[in-house]
C-alpha cells in the first residue's frame, strides 16, 4: 500500500530535512538517498520536484522519524534503508552486520586478477558479514566453487538472503575462522578475509555511526588490532594448497607488520602490500609455497 503525499509537502520536509543535515555536519544528499531507497522516489521527481501527488512506500511521518534517528541518535543511513549498494548490486543490511564499505571492492579485483588455474579452484570468504566479498568472488569467478564463513548467526542470515536474492552460489558456515571449515583443509586456492582490525582501545574513538551502531565483533581487532590476521597468517597454510593466494584487507600503518608476520610464519612467498583508492595501503597478497 502507497502514501500519498502532496509535492509541495513533500519537498518542503526534503528541504527542512537537508538543512537539519548541514547543522549536524550531515551529507545533505543523504537526504535523497533515503528518499529513493525507502520511499521510493524517483531521481526524476527529485530533480522536477512536481506539486502533485507522489505515492511514496512509506508515509511522511515515518521518513521525518528514521530521519530523526539519523540526526540524533546517529544511525547510519544504510540501515535505515536497510540496504547499500557495493560493486554492481545492492546487499541488505541490518544492524547486526557490518556495513561493507567501498575500498573492500578491490579485494574482488585483486581475486580477477589471479592466474586462471587458481580462479577454479576453491576460494573462502572469513568473516562474510552481509556476504558482500563471497558474492562478489561468486560472480567474478564464475568457475570456483565460493565458502563463506561467520561466527555470527545474525551475519550469516543476512548474508544467506543476499546470496539468495542475487542468486549467488555460496555455501554459508558458522564458527571460528578456519574451524568451520575442516573438509577443505589444503584445497582453498583463495583465502580472503576483511576481518576485524580494529586496535580495542580505538573502538572507542570511532564515528558515533560506527562505534554505536555496527557489531564490535566486526570492528574489535584485539590489543593492537592483530589477534585475527594473527590467526589468519597462522592457520592458512593448512588449508591451502601449493600456490594458493592468502588476501587480506587491513587498517592504513599494518602493512609492514602484517608482511612480517606472513614472512616469520615461513610457509608464504611473493608477500605483497597494495593502496586502495585513496593511496592508503589497505591490502595485503601472500602465497602459499
Ligand atoms: C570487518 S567485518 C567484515 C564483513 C564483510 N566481510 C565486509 O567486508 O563487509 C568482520 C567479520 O568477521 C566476523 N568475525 C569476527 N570474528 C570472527 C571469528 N572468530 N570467526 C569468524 N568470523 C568472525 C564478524 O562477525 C564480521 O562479520
Amino acid at each position: 500500500m502507497g502514501f500519498s503525499v502532496p509535492g509541495v509537502q513533500l519537498w518542503q520536509w526534503r528541504s527542512h530535512a537537508k538543512n537539519s543535515a548541514i547543522a549536524h555536519g550531515l551529507p545533505p544528499n543523504e537526504v535523497d538517498w533515503l528518499l529513493q531507497e525507502l520511499a521510493g522516489v524517483s531521481r526524476l521527481f527529485l530533480r522536477l520536484q512536481p506539486e502533485s501527488e507522489l505515492e511514496l512506500k512509506v508515509s511522511l511521518q515515518e521518513l521525518d522519524r528514521l530521519w530523526q534517528r539519523r540526526v540524533q541518535e546517529f544511525v547510519p543511513v544504510q540501515y535505515l534503508a536497510g540496504v547499500t549498494p557495493w560493486r554492481e548490486f545492492e546487499l541488505h543490511v541490518a544492524p547486526g552486520v557490518l556495513i561493507p564499505r567501498p575500498e573492500t571492492e578491490l579485494l574482488i579485483d585483486l581475486a580477477l586478477a589471479q592466474d586462471l588455474t587458481l580462479k577454479s579452484g576453491h576460494w573462502v570468504d572469513l568473516g562474510t558479514g552481509s556476504g558482500a566479498i563471497a558474492i562478489g568472488l561468486a560472480f567474478a569467478l564464475p568457475n570456483a566453487t565460493i565458502h563463506a564463513v561467520d561466527r555470527s548467526a545474525e551475519a550469516l542470515a543476512i548474508a544467506s538472503l543476499n546470496a539468495k536474492t542475487l542468486n549467488a552460489p555460496v555455501q554459508f558456515y558458522q564458527g571460528n575462522w578456519f574451524d568451520a571449515i575442516p573438509h577443505l583443509k589444503g584445497q582453498l586456492s583463495g583465502v580472503v578475509s576483511n576481518p576485524p582490525y580494529i586496535p580495542t582501545e580505538s573502538v572507542a574513538e570511532l564515528q558515533p555511526e560506527v562505534r554505536l551502531h555496527e557489531p564490535h565483533l566486526a570492528l574489535d581487532g584485539g590489543a593492537d588490532g592483530l589477534e585475527s590476521i594473527r590467526e589468519l597468517v597462522n592457520r592458512a597454510p593448512d588449508y591451502l594448497i601449493s600456490g594458493g593466494v592468502w588476501m587480506v584487507e587491513m587498517m592504513m600503518g599494518q602493512g609492514n607488520a602484517i608482511a612480517q608476520l606472513l614472512s616469520a610464519q615461513g610457509s608464504y612467498d611473493r608477500i605483497e602490500i597494495h593502496k586502495d583508492l585513496a593511496g592508503i595501503e589497505r591490502f595485503v597478497t601472500a602465497y602459499r609455497l
